[in-house]
């Protein structure tokens, strides 16, 4: 269904399958001694409506749960009538750190003074991204007078990096921009680089849910509406929660970024060091009842990703996952992103917020021990049935279950 959802072609299906998919020769060119290539399952999450369109969204991910959580969440918010998502311009930033200089402020100065003939200066090293229409926009300086090495003054480039990540792009900017601001302020340019709290790039997503489809008993869906109201709080105010209630946000983002072939760690940098913008680390989302009593979600975080370039190019799998979601920009994947991280927390805090999570992990759990004792085909859930039924879901009693199938 997925393949006939997306028109995959043949050799499209059979990386999907991982029957082809990244080969040696390709991870070969990926990285540095390369022994070998690793599995990892991908799944699809169902019911997305993200401004009025249906989305499957392809999801790598080792954890069992993830991908049944947030397809469930996606329904309830569809329910309200799905996402509504925005973005910012695809704006990278590239910093250009600076010592030794005899008065920051009046270096500060001189780099704004020569702003439009810098920017210029980096547009006309050309490249994909500025041919796209894309390249430097901005300067701007930021002046950290106390330091343990003493006053530096820090350099910005913003880039706008069109529908790639732009990582190579800024770096190559800022390498370059990096002798003559040192020949402007007469200082030392230290280190050159993106920054990965890419906050001029973020992206969005709310969603609403009527709160009498949260449980058919109305005193039952309130009471779940404000327990996860009071979820959301908990997150907000304590960073130990914080960390938890983003990591789940995470488990759904990073799968999508993973499956598209983008850099995670980055999009993890981000989310964590924008979660602590206002010097407490908290929720990346936000809940509230509206006047009509309907449950709003909200999130908000920095999503550096890209749909051309580095190994959403060359992962044939990569190529599937963008085919499979439909995106023809990197603010739509990012805001997709932005909708799957909503989704994604409201399941785990609802669950949290009422029968726990143990649950539906106990299930998925049984599923792993018996296919670790071996059970193969249908076996595999009548020995999950047979374990949840007595309670008992561990190895010996997942092999001797195994035992007896194998017997009759
Ligand atoms: C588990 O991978 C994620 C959760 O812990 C997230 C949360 O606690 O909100 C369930």
């Amino acid at each position: 269904m997925v393949s006939q959802w997306a028109s995959l072609t043949s050799a499209e299906q059979s990386a999907m399958l991982g029957i082809s998919g990244l080969n040696a020769a390709q991870a070969d060119h990926m990285i540095e001694n390369t022994v070998g290539v690793y599995a990892l399952p991908m799944g699809v999450a169902t019911n997305f409506l993200v401004n009025g369109k249906d989305v499957l969204i392809p999801m790598v991910i080792e954890e069992p749960s993830v991908v049944a959580a947030v397809s469930n969440a996606a329904r309830l918010f569809r329910e309200g009538g799905g996402f509504v998502t925005g973005s910012d311009d695809p704006i990278m930033i590239g910093q250009i750190q600076l010592l030794d200089l005899p008065d920051v402020y009046v270096a500060a100065g001189a780099v704004m003074a020569q702003k439009q003939q810098l920017l210029a200066e980096v547009n006309a090293l050309g490249g994909s991204i500025v041919e796209r229409g894309g390249g430097a926009r901005d300067l701007q300086v930021r002046l950290l007078p106390q330091t343990p090495v003493g006053a530096m003054l820090i350099v910005h480039l913003l880039y706008d990096a069109q529908d790639a990540m732009g990582a190579n792009a800024v770096n190559t900017a800022v390498e370059y921009l990096a002798p003559q601001i040192e020949s402007i302020t007469g200082g030392r340019a230290h280190l050159r680089i993106l920054s990965n709290l890419t906050d001029q790039r973020k992206a969005r997503a709310e969603g609403v849910i009527p709160i009498s489809a949260l449980a058919d008993d109305p005193i039952e869906a309130e009471r779940t509406a404000r327990g996860v109201i009071e979820a959301w709080a908990f997150a907000d105010a304590d960073p130990y929660r914080a960390a938890t209630h983003n990591k789940g946000i995470m488990n759904g983002i990073d799968a999508v970024v993973i499956a598209t072939g983008n850099d995670w760690r980055a999009v993890e940098a981000g989310a964590h060091a924008y979660a602590a913008r206002d010097g407490q680390y908290r929720s990346l989302t936000r809940y509230w009842i509206d006047e009509a009593n309907r449950l709003h979600g909200w999130i908000e975080l920095p999503l550096a990703v890209g749909i051309v370039g580095g190994a959403t190019r060359v992962h044939p799998t990569a190529q599937v996952a963008l085919k499979i979601l439909g995106v023809d920009s990197a603010q739509s994947l990012a805001e997709i992103c932005a909708a799957v991280g909503l989704a994604q927390n409201f399941a785990a805090i609802r669950a949290l917020a009422t029968e726990g999570i143990q649950r539906g992990h106990m299930r998925m759990h049984a599923r792993q021990i018996a296919m670790a004792a071996g059970a193969t085909g249908m076996d595999v859930m009548r020995v999950v049935e047979q374990m949840i039924d007595e309670n008992n879901i561990r190895p010996e009693r997942a092999r001797a279950i195994v035992q007896a199938l194998k017997g009759q």
